[in-house]
């Protein structure tokens, strides 16, 4: 008896790293219904039809191949123009299409960031008057405590010049849990998002819009590497010793 709780414990012990894990970056796109944008008129889904903006990147390049398109005046808007989303994590990566356009559009950036309704930081990228646009550029990124957060990204402020936001989406930090059942075999796929042991363990929980980052340190290859560096082999001796024991 004596034995087998010696065993058990031990066993505890070895499994503890694998079930507290790690972090994994999760995306929220702009065509996200958990973006909410207001007011919901200034804002407009492309790369649908869209009489009013002039700027049109490449929807190849966009993440998901969308992004939201907003303008504020300087001038005639007084209100800026947010965009709000909550998710629960430790840091928020905030990604635009940016226009170096002059006129036509006027690519100006002027945006300032709130996390839980303080301001934390902005933006402020003037054009170059290239005729040319960025993808995947970092407007904002910020940490904090693990927890459920909002971000409003605000695009212009009352008297300040105009502004142009192409909004892409956002990246998050989040804590994941990584269970013994989740572990992939030596067979399995693992390379490839949408084939690897992660998604599925993890889609199952979270809304079917949510992807993984294809470069976020992947928790299943964390597993593999563990039973890889041979504390699989060693806890497979103890199974087998506490077996022959009990
Ligand atoms: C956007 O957020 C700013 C800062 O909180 C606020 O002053 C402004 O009224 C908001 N705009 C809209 C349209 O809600
Ligand atoms: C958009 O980007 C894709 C991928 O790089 C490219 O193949 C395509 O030619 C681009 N389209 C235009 C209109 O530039
Ligand atoms: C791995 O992926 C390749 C190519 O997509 C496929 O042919 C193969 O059957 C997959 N293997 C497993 C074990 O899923
Ligand atoms: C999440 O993405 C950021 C920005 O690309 C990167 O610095 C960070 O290491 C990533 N975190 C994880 C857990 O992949």
């Amino acid at each position: 008896m004596a034995a087998r709780v010696l065993v058990l414990s031990f066993l505890a012990l070895l499994w503890t790293p694998l079930a507290l894990a790690g972090t994994q970056n999760l995306t929220i796109d702009d065509a996200d219904p958990r973006f909410s944008y207001s007011p919901s008129g200034k804002w407009t889904a492309r790369p649908g039809p869209c009489s009013g903006c002039q700027a049109e990147p490449n929807s190849s390049l966009a993440y998901d191949g969308t992004w939201h398109d907003t303008t504020f005046v300087n001038g005639q808007d007084l209100t800026p123009f947010n965009a709000t989303v909550s998710f629960s994590g430790s840091a928020v990566y905030v990604y635009c299409i940016i226009s170096h356009a002059q006129s036509d559009p006027d690519g100006n950036t002027d945006m300032q960031f709130m996390i839980d309704g303080e301001i934390v930081g902005s933006a402020n990228i003037p054009p170059t008057g290239e005729a040319t646009y960025s993808y995947n550029y970092l407007v904002y990124s910020g940490q904090f405590a693990e927890g459920q957060h909002t971000l409003t990204v605000v695009n212009g402020q009352e008297g300040g010049p105009t502004s142009l936001a192409l909004l892409d989406y956002i990246k998050y930090t989040t804590e994941v849990e990584l269970l013994p059942s989740s572990t992939p075999t030596a067979s399995g796929n693992a390379t490839g998002p949408a084939s690897s042991a992660q998604d599925t363990q993890t889609s199952a929980s979270l809304p079917a819009t949510t992807s993984l980052s294809s470069h976020s340190a992947s928790p299943a290859a964390s597993v593999r590497s563990y039973f890889n560096s041979g504390m699989g082999t060693i806890l497979v001796m103890i199974v087998m010793a506490g077996t022959t024991l009990l």
